[in-house]
């Protein structure tokens, strides 16, 4: 038998992460998960499940109203990361995409790239526009008029000329025509083998996500019910019942997956 392999520590490590909203409210109940360097991780799961409030600690922007971090690690780099400020955390290389509703409507995508960056470097903003050539033919198009699609790949643009080491992208999908989705997933995937960029992908369409994600998690109540090499989970049936659109081309009910995942805890 060969011996088994030394594992290097991976880019990010995140350990029984527990997040508590108004000291009642758990959100997040001992989330453990780790991407690694030049990874792509898919985040799935249905609504209130906990993935947001996942990235949100992760990425150091939980809301500043009554919610807290209560148990559990984070760490970066083999850096620890919770409790630190948005702006630090970004500046270590874990950068969140902003959601389409903070592009600054009356800028141009020129300036919206341009905004909140220290170092103004021309190479990082032109290689936006050889990802995402359709910004490229709207510079000077203010963002306000640019279609769904063309905002969510200006928010991960604007993400990408802050240099990230790990691009953290919260349901992109959201209002998004299915071939709108499948095409930003294609060019993050793109970007990912060109740059070797890590990303933790966050979705309710699991489908588009493990397609392009090596690994994944499935997120139920606050709790990783599964994990796995994404092609393994899609071929997994209750995954495919659930989430993927069963046989019958639909997903069985909300109330069957509550049950699910809580009998789901007992088996542990
Ligand atoms: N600001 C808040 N105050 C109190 N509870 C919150 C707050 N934000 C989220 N929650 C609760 O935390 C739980 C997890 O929410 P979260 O937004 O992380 O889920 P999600 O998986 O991102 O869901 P969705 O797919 O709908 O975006 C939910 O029960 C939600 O109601
Ligand atoms: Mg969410």
């Amino acid at each position: 038998m060969s011996p088994p392999m030394a594992r290097s520590s991976p880019l990010l490590e995140v350990r029984q992460l527990e997040v508590v909203y108004n000291h009642v409210a758990t959100a997040v109940q001992g989330v453990s998960l780790e991407v690694a360097d030049r990874q792509i991780v898919a985040m799935i799961g249905t609504n209130g499940a906990g993935k947001t409030t996942t990235l949100r600690a992760i990425s150091g922007f939980l809301p500043a109203e009554d919610v807290a971090i209560t148990d559990g690690t984070i760490s970066f780099d083999k850096r620890p990361l919770a409790g630190r400020l948005p702006h630090d955390i970004s500046r270590r290389g874990v950068v969140l995409v902003p959601e389409r509703s903070k592009l600054f409507d009356t800028l141009t995508v020129q300036e919206n790239l341009h905004f909140n960056v220290t170092r103004r470097r021309r190479e990082i903003r032109d290689k936006v526009f050889d990802y995402f050539p359709r910004l490229g033919e709207r510079t000077s198009q203010t963002a306000g008029l640019l279609s769904g699609g063309e905002k969510q790949m200006l928010a991960i643009g604007m993400s990408l000329v802050c240099e990230p080491k790990l691009l953290l992208v919260d349901e992109l999908s959201l209002g998004l025509a299915p071939i709108v989705t499948e095409e930003i997933m294609g060019i993050l995937q793109n970007i990912n083998r060109q740059l070797g960029l890590a990303m933790l992908i966050v979705e309710q369409n699991a489908a588009a996500a493990l397609r392009v994600a090596s690994f994944g998690y499935v997120l139920e109540g606050g709790r990783v019910v599964f994990k796995g090499p994404c092609a393994q989970l899609m071929e997994h049936q209750d995954i495919k019942e659930f989430y993927l659109g069963g046989a019958e081309g639909k997903t069985r009910s909300y109330r069957d997956l509550r049950q699910y995942a809580r009998k789901r805890r007992w088996w542990g």
